[in-house]
């Protein structure tokens, strides 16, 4: 298999996100809101992700070419959430996302983050079943109905 690598993000990163947060296809599985946003707000968004200090910002890189972004983002009570993206979908389903998420586990592991979950559209079998391959379980549905484009998802939490 081709060798899957996490980079710390970096400031010459901002072209993928400027592509990947206008990618319908990606939107849809992710946060449904399909609305085109301006370079502006890409600009806002990245610099939030690059100057976090207690969040951490990986791009995922197969064989020296970056193909997504993965993060770990502080929540309450020693909790923390990941998000995964992988953003050309000629590399769907090839095993690299849950490469990543292996990857990221093994590097919370050595931060003593052990308090992992995530939130994932019900209806994403393919994120379901990658999460799975890494040891995420299926806890509940959470139900968001003041938010239109999202208003169920599937809690999973690290085992
Ligand atoms: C979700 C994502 C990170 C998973 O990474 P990936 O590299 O595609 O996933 P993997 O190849 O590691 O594993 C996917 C699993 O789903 C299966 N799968 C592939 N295509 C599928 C499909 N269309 N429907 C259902 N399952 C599918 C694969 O066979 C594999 O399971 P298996 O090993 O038991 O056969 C990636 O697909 C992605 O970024 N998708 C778009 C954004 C997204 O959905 N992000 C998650 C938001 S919570």
């Amino acid at each position: 298999m081709r060798k899957v690598i996490l980079n710390k993000v970096k400031i010459t990163d901002q072209k993928y996100f400027s592509k990947w947060w206008r990618d319908k296809e990606l939107l849809q599985l992710t946060s449904g809101i399909l609305k085109r946003i301006s370079e502006r707000e890409v600009d806002k968004y990245f610099q939030n992700i690059l100057k976090s200090k207690k969040d951490y910002h990986f791009m995922i890189a197969l064989d020296k070419k970056t193909i997504g972004h993965i993060s770990l983002v502080k929540r309450k009570n020693n909790w923390h959430e990941t998000q995964i993206v992988i953003g050309g979908k000629k590399y769907w389903g090839k095993g690299y996302g849950s490469e990543a998420i292996k990857l990221l586990i093994q590097k919370a592991k050595r931060l003593k983050i052990s308090k992992i979950y995530l939130e994932v559209r019900p209806t994403n079998t393919r994120a379901i079943r990658a999460y799975e391959h890494c040891g995420f379980h299926r806890i509940k549905i959470m139900r968001y109905p003041k938010n239109k484009y999202l208003p169920e998802t599937l809690r999973m939490e690290l085992k």
